[in-house]
């Protein structure tokens, strides 16, 4: 496995090699959701490389940009052991001028629900992959069903600015007792991590609901808000598979959104139904 830190360098590696690239873009301390989509970059294609940049265009004023966990080590080995053929560690500096062009997230689907509590974080979220899908030139890039507007935006920016990347969408992974892994469950303490559990819990009970045959979202989301309190929680949105709101739940075009705050952690979590 090779480490580069410059986008130049990687650029030049990448134009010499033979063969469909797959790309996992990640922001580091990687977990098994991310080992999940390696693992699917490495059955698709002949070259895999994965990024790590904890991108400060897409955290917000006083958000956790200077605590985000960061853990090269580890994810060096993490990288090695999945047979990644290239680690990309760029700095701000080397993705990032000064007076710079960046892309908006649609005015609408790009500020509501995650949009709303953080507006503008799709915005950085669609420059960096813009900047690193430019430098990469994938054929596949791998993105995680737990970040589904930020996976449904990103869908929309390869589409609509026709780009040539196949944008592959991947499951979520759950840790045992049920919460969905995430970089950011590292900061729970074990009570807030048991309040939290009350996420999937309500995730599940949605499905089951729509299982026996409810299709009416205001009486799923009831359902879900009574099992959440008294979690802060951010919403419980049921959209379907383009984030329009639903009037009657259809099983096949439905995502069930939870956004909900334990202790000082802003954690997120779907179903696809
Ligand atoms: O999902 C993430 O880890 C990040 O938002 C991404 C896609 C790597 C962009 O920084």
């Amino acid at each position: 496995m090779k480490i580069v830190r410059t986008p130049q360098e990687l650029k030049s590696l990448l134009r010499e090699e033979q063969g469909n690239i797959g790309f996992v873009p990640t922001m580091g301390a990687l977990h098994s959701g991310h080992r999940t989509l390696i693992g699917a970059a490495r059955r698709e294609n002949a070259i895999v490389v994965v990024s790590i940049f904890v991108n400060p265009t897409q955290f917000l004023e006083g958000e956790d940009l200077d605590k985000y966990p960061r853990r090269e080590e580890a994810d060096r080995k993490v990288c090695e052991l999945s047979g990644v053929d290239y680690l990309f560690y760029p700095t701000a500096e080397t993705m990032y001028g000064h007076d710079e062009v960046s892309l908006n997230a649609p005015n609408v689907r790009g500020y509501i629900l995650e949009g709303t509590s953080r507006p503008g974080h799709f915005s950085g979220v669609l420059t960096v992959v813009m900047k690193l899908l430019n430098i990469v030139r994938p054929e596949r890039a791998y993105f995680g069903k737990k970040d589904a507007q930020q996976l449904m935006l990103i869908q929309e920016m390869a589409r609509q600015l026709f780009m040539d990347v196949t944008i592959v969408p991947c499951d979520t992974v759950r840790d045992e007792d049920g919460l969905a892994l995430s970089s950011r469950n590292a900061y729970l303490s074990p009570a807030e991590r048991a309040e939290a559990l009350k996420i999937p819990l309500s995730l599940q009970k949605a499905a089951k609901m729509v299982g026996r045959g409810v299709s009416d979202p205001d009486e799923v989301q009831r359902e879900m808000l009574a099992m959440l309190a008294p979690l802060e929680v951010d919403h419980v949105a049921i959209v379907d598979r383009a984030f329009n709101p639903v009037t009657r739940i259809v099983p096949g075009n439905t995502i069930i959104l939870v956004e909900a705050i334990s202790g000082t952690t802003r954690l997120l979590d779907n179903i696809w139904i």
